[in-house]
């Protein structure tokens, strides 16, 4: 999608606060030290790949944005990037500790959803956690104009999620809704 290309500005400028952290943050601290972690639909990298970094994370960035990745190098000019869709973007398989994609599932429509999880669990290593946030609701609907610009959700229901992760090897751990009313999933690879 390049709707973000038309927003980074506006999107950068309003990526405050701290929706996210507490769950990046128990993320980090549960991996060991120089774990390898992909960041699907990174942005600017503010606020959350800066927390893997302070926990010492090598980080990977994905995104399908052009405009949010160059703000993305500026913050983090050292951290490797790839600026594609993550459902065919090439991966190395086996070789994630964790992967992370905040606020990026629910803009793919559900096929495509289907394969960025393939995608992501065949990067991963054996026993890696895979952290997503996406609605609770089977759909699609039209969300609010971001600065103008219209943008359309897709969500699985839980139970979607759970199915879907279940044929690519992943395990949903829990799932939690945050103060921004993201619902969070927590899963891991254990196929
Ligand atoms: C709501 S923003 C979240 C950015 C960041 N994770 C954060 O929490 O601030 C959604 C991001 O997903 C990216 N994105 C959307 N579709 C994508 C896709 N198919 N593959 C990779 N990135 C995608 C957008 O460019 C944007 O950076």
């Amino acid at each position: 999608m390049h709707e973000y290309d038309l927003i980074a500005d506006w999107y950068a400028a309003q990526r405050t606060g701290h929706i996210g952290v507490p769950e990046v943050t128990a993320l980090a601290a549960s991996l060991p030290a120089g774990a390898m972690v992909l960041d699907v639909g990174c942005g600017t990298g503010l606020p959350l790949t800066r927390v893997l970094l302070e926990h010492g994370c090598h980080v990977m960035g994905v995104d399908s944005s052009r405009e949010l990745l160059a703000r993305f190098q500026a913050n983090f000019p050292h951290v490797p990037v790839v600026c594609a869709p993550i459902q065919s973007c090439e991966l190395q398989a086996g070789s994630f500790d964790a992967a992370m994609a905040w606020g990026v599932l629910f803009h793919l429509r559900h096929e495509e959803q289907e394969q960025a999880i393939a995608n992501i669990a065949r990067a991963l290593k054996p026993g890696a956690a895979f952290l997503f946030t996406s609605g609770d609701a089977h759909g699609s609907s039209d969300g609010a104009p971001m600065n103008g610009v219209p943008f359309r959700y897709h969500s699985y229901s839980i139970a979607g999620y759970r199915d879907l992760l279940r044929a690519h090897g992943l395990t949903l751990e829990s799932t939690h809704t945050d103060p921004g009313g993201n619902v969070c999933f927590q899963s891991r690879k254990t196929g």
